[in-house]
């Protein structure tokens, strides 16, 4: 679905919040509600879900062989960790559970001995998708909890933290060139005799000195005549944040990040006029944020200098990076499939369920596509290394930055 050329209607509640506002915020504030405001928010509320049936389809949503390629990664890193004292898998954003859920089976069934350490720790700010991970990760087999970044931070934890598709739900700044300057974008109520009140995106101040200087390592400082008045792209200011809260809650050990991201110079080259921006509901996409406020996830990519830069500043150190096809194939995806086929014929439905969806995960236009970005909070990785490496160093190699393996 492309942008709606009629106004988005603007609901009560965020009529009341723009006029309390001063009829204006930055995109980022109205992001920020749509999505986590507790009661109207689309994830505060609990109202989105994740799924092939539901609005969309996550790769860990598609069934349990995104976990069981996974989980080996998990308890190289598990076993990395010095001592023999307790171990947690720190899941952040959840959504539904069923990442969580499938690696604690995954770990239990093959590596006892590391479960039997091994605490899975949720990490989820909205109340309403709380709820429903709760329900789902009842009966999983790791004794489990539900802490926020803040309780961590009093007792760090040691071991592995995962971020899948999470960082793509922190709010954006949306900024817009208008031939001379940086402009912050506001989301307005927009007034007219005889209709109802709208929303719309109009260009805000000047962008402060501050943001200027985060513009110059992106590329963006000179537009240049290939860069027309109207260029909208985003920033992402809760990176930092959400990463420091991250490397507080982990003693030691590795954060793995799982998204769509872009080099900064496909990001924000002229060419993408509109950012990355995207709503998406009932397995439907359009490219209108301000479409029913609080009933459409919205997801910008990741910018993969602006991740490192943030991570660094953050206290992690960069281990290296892959595309999700590629890290899949390294971790025996191939074997997955071959696997399959040797299958009993009888489940045949499920066999060829399953073999789609691996598929899927590797499909270089959609899944496949998605970057597994790696860290670590000791002294795993050379410090000493500053561009984010494809590959780390040979003796802390993750596994899905090793060759795939033969046969
Ligand atoms: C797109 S869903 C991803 C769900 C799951 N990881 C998956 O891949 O199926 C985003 C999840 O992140 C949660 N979330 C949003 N902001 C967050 C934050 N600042 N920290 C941790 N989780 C957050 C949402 O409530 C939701 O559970």
């Amino acid at each position: 679905m492309s942008a709606s050329t009629s106004p988005s209607p603007a609901p009560a509640w965020l009529e009341a919040r723009l006029r309390a506002a001063g009829g204006a915020v930055p995109f980022r504030t109205y992001m920020d509600w749509a999505l986590h405001d507790p009661e109207h928010g689309a994830y505060g509320s609990g109202r989105l879900q994740v799924g092939p049936r539901g609005d969309f389809a996550t790769s860990p949503s598609l069934g349990p062989d995104f976990a069981a390629l996974l989980a080996p990664q998990i308890a190289q890193w598990l076993l990395q960790q010095p001592g023999d004292g307790p171990l947690a898998l720190v899941e952040t954003g959840p959504g539904e559970g069923h990442l969580a859920l499938q690696l604690a089976e995954a770990l239990a069934a093959r590596w006892p001995e590391l479960a039997a350490r091994t605490t899975l720790v949720l990490v989820e700010p909205n109340a309403g998708m709380a709820q429903r991970q709760r329900r789902l990760l009842a009966s999983e087999p790791l004794p489990c909890r539900w802490l926020s970044f803040a309780e961590l931070a009093a007792s760090p934890l040691v071991g592995v933290m995962l971020a899948h598709e999470v960082l793509d739900a922190l709010a954006v700044e949306r900024i817009e060139w208008d031939g001379a300057l940086w402009r912050q974008q506001l989301v307005a109520l927009h007034e007219e005799l005889d209709a109802p009140p709208s929303l719309q995106l109009v260009p805000g101040e000047p962008l402060e000195p501050q943001a200027l200087s985060q513009l110059e390592p992106l590329g963006l400082l000179q537009p240049g005549p290939q860069r027309a008045a109207g260029f909208t792209t985003e920033l992402h200011p809760g990176l930092t944040p959400w990463l420091a809260n991250a490397a507080a809650a982990l003693a030691a050990g590795q954060l793995l990040v799982i998204d769509y991201a872009h080099e900064a110079w496909r990001y924000y080259g002229p060419q993408r006029s509109n950012g990355t921006l995207m709503a998406y509901r009932q397995q439907q996409a359009c490219d209108d944020p301000l479409l029913e406020p609080g009933h459409w996830d919205l997801t910008a990519h990741l910018c993969l200098e602006s991740l490192q830069a943030a991570a660094e500043a953050s206290g992690w150190t960069p281990l290296g990076q892959r595309r999700q096809g590629e890290a899949l194939l390294a971790l025996g995806l191939a074997q997955q499939l071959h696997g399959l086929q040797q299958s009993a014929a009888g489940e045949l439905p499920e066999l060829l369920r399953r073999r789609e969806a691996l598929l899927r995960l590797v499909d270089p236009t959609a899944l496949g596509d998605f970057r597994w970005i790696a860290f670590c909070r000791s002294g795993v990785a050379d410090q000493s290394e500053r561009a984010l490496p494809e590959r780390a160093q040979p003796e802390a190699l993750p596994l899905f930055l090793q060759d795939p393996p033969l046969g």
